[in-house]
């Protein structure tokens, strides 16, 4: 068994990703910036099932305001059933990264984010949902818009047209990240819930 092998429990392991070519545009505003200093030192990668540990330790990591803008209201704890859900994803209908950052020789998610599919009659069968999550201390640093760089890209290949992000009215940020990424977003409130489309065609 290789050592790649023997890091993903046996199973082949998922390659690292690429980042939508748009990303350079955004990069180059922030060329010799403190924030340059992250993303170089930032991993990007699709989950794998032997993630559990890390992703539990970074979803207890989150703060409260952070949670609830992730989750859409407070999440206290994550069954066994959601971190399966979570870091188990299928790669086809439900495709997930994170970003990692290595902490004293040891891996540690700071980030995470994913795209699921959404069934037809509920926004188009070519639309998909996306989450986005990152932790506390390291948010502002650029690595949400890789994260959803890199999904952007992935989503193109399997022909997703459309993204759709549900995230709380008071959630500035969000809104302003995607924003940045892209001037073919839409947001709109609708029963108490902002309601974010973002074109990718
Ligand atoms: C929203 C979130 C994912 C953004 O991630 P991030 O890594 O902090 O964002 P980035 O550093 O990549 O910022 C990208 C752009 O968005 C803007 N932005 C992001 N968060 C912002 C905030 N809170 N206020 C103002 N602008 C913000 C910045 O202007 C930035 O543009 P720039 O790079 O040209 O300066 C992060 O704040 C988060 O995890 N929030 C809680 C969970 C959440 O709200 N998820 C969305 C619903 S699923």
């Amino acid at each position: 068994m290789t050592d790649s092998r023997e890091a993903t429990g046996g199973r082949p392991m998922k390659p690292e990703v690429e980042i939508e070519p748009a990303f350079d545009s955004h990069r180059a505003r922030h060329q010799n910036s403190a924030r340059d200093f992250w993303i170089d030192k930032i991993r990007i990668r699709p989950v794998w099932a032997q993630d559990r540990q890390r992703y539990l330790e970074f979803f207890r990591s989150l703060s409260p305001t952070t949670n609830a803008f992730r989750f859409l209201a407070m999440k206290k704890r994550l069954s066994e059933e959601e971190l399966t859900y979570l870091t188990d994803p299928d790669d086809t209908s439900h495709v997930a990264l994170v970003a990692l950052l290595n902490d004293n020789g040891r891996d540690r998610i700071v980030g995470a984010a994913r795209f699921i599919m959404l069934p037809d009659g509920t926004g188009g069968s070519d639309h998909a949902e996306l989450a986005v999550t990152v932790a506390d201390e390291f948010q502002g640093k650029g690595i949400g818009a890789r994260l959803v760089l890199g999904l952007v890209l992935l989503a193109r290949k399997r022909g997703v047209q459309a993204f759709v992000l549900y995230a709380s009215p008071g959630n500035t940020g969000v809104w302003k990240l995607v924003k940045r990424i892209s001037d073919r977003a839409s947001r709109c409130v609708e029963g108490g819930v902002a309601r974010i489309t973002l074109s990718l065609s």
